[in-house]
């Protein structure tokens, strides 16, 4: 249940917020709250007493929301182990090879093998290195207009959402396609008259766009790509970092589109990040991609497999379809709002403005509802797989009425709350 004790960020919050926007160098504006560790189910606790209700699953990368005693079992038996962080691609555990082998058995067939990383953007750049050291005539990848896929170079690089994110940072020769029924064309054309199939490295695609605002491929779009690709023998990689792992209501969204990319990459509620692709797409030299610890936190394996397992036990999947079909539903007897979208708990709509849509996110948190905000006016809705529709509800009486207050013409939020939000207008 949410309960607010305090303002939004509470005392004991706000002096550690105060703290990382002074220290920290990469201050990105964070939600206004500092976490306890407390919480259950999809609600989480502040230093401060607050209880919210996360539909931001730390950014999809909590799916089974705080403190399932299934991971928590998982926890403890770790706990008197050091260290947990080891040097995983030259030093094995057998988490590594019990996290592939969990991996693969929920991934296509022909899938059998994976690489194991830190995080979503090194799993990205990886599935590049692999798709170039099989092409070297290779001179450019192929990204989507709206696309995320991390902040690493070669990333950033396929990554072109907002410019905030790339200003300054060289980037390595990449073209895109439009998210649209016009993609397909566009691939044949640059095909036609830019490049060669052999100097093109790949192409790259979330189905369901992330950052870049919850995007939904349409079937045609996606099969058109997947066949030019195809027929070039360009591979075809899926950026499974915020779909993966059930959220969209299947183990991987491609497969809402009856298409098997060449490779895939996931990360986030998979705790670790993992590049999957046949044996035979991955380079044969030892030591050709490699990392110190490389999937080698044995606890974030351990918690990685279990989460795979609890899915499956649970029927997370289809729960996962059932309640974004009705999360679907009521936003889109929502009033004032547009846009609304969603794969299974993948759901966003969008508001007036950019402007408006951080009043929202401010005014769903000092409610008590952890939101965030994608594409240029959207509001993202991520809640964990152990949310129920009760859950939903209650987040949807917090929405409904957060929008009607902040569509308000001269609505002004107030308070220090976004100092720590994405909205940065401190009105006193
Ligand atoms: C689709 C997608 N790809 C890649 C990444 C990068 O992952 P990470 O932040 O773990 O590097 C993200 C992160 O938001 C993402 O949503």
């Amino acid at each position: 249940m949410i309960r607010l004790k305090t303002q939004v960020p509470g005392p004991k919050s706000l002096r550690i917020l105060k703290g990382l926007k002074q220290k920290n160098g990469g201050w990105s504006v964070p939600h206004p709250l500092v976490l306890s560790g407390r919480g259950k189910g999809p609600y989480c606790e502040d230093i401060d007493g607050n209880v919210f209700l996360d539909f931001a699953s730390q950014i999809a990368s909590n799916p089974l929301g705080y403190n399932h005693p299934g991971l928590l079992e998982v926890v403890k038996s770790y706990s008197l182990r050091h260290p947990l962080k080891c040097a995983g691609q030259d030093f094995a555990t057998s988490e590594h090879l019990d996290m592939i082998e969990s991996l693969l058995s929920i991934s296509p067939f022909s899938m059998d093998a994976a690489f194991l990383i830190n995080s979503g953007a090194e799993a990205v750049e990886n599935a590049i290195k692999i798709c170039m050291r099989k092409r070297p005539a290779a001179k450019m990848g192929i990204s989507m207009a709206g696309s995320w896929h991390g902040r690493t170079l070669g990333a950033l690089s396929l990554t072109n959402s907002n410019r905030i994110h790339k200003m300054g940072y060289m980037r390595f020769p990449a073209m895109r396609l439009p998210f649209n029924e016009n993609a397909g064309e566009e691939l044949e054309r640059i095909l036609r008259a830019e490049a060669s199939p052999e100097e093109i490295g790949f192409v790259i695609i979330e189905h369901v766009q992330g950052e870049g605002g919850y995007n939904i491929a349409r079937k045609g779009m996606a099969e058109d790509i997947r066949r030019i690709t195809k027929k070039n023998g360009i591979p075809y990689i899926s950026d499974e970092v915020q779909t993966g792992l059930g959220r969209t209501g299947k183990w991987w969204s491609f497969e809402h589109y009856g298409i098997i990319p060449d490779v895939f990459c996931a990360a986030k509620a998979l705790q670790v990040g993992a590049v999957v692709s046949r044996k035979s797409m991955f380079p044969g030299e030892p030591g050709a991609i490699s990392s110190t610890w490389g999937g080698g936190h044995v606890l974030d394996m351990a918690l990685g497999i279990k989460t795979v397992e609890i899915i499956q036990k649970e029927k997370m999947l289809r729960k996962n379809q059932l309640l974004g079909e009705y999360m679907l539903g009521r936003l889109n007897d929502m009033k004032g709002i547009s846009g609304q979208r969603g794969l299974g708990l993948m759901l966003a709509f969008d508001v007036k403005d950019a402007s408006m849509r951080d009043d929202l996110v401010i005014e769903c948190a000092k409610n008590g509802l952890l939101v965030l905000g994608c594409g240029q006016r959207g509001i993202r809705l991520v809640p964990p797989y152990v949310t129920g529709e009760d859950d939903a509800d209650r987040a949807f009486d917090i929405l409904e009425r957060a929008v009607m207050k902040t569509s308000i013409g001269g609505f002004r939020h107030t308070g220090a709350v976004c100092e720590f939000i994405q909205c940065g207008r401190h009105i006193a």
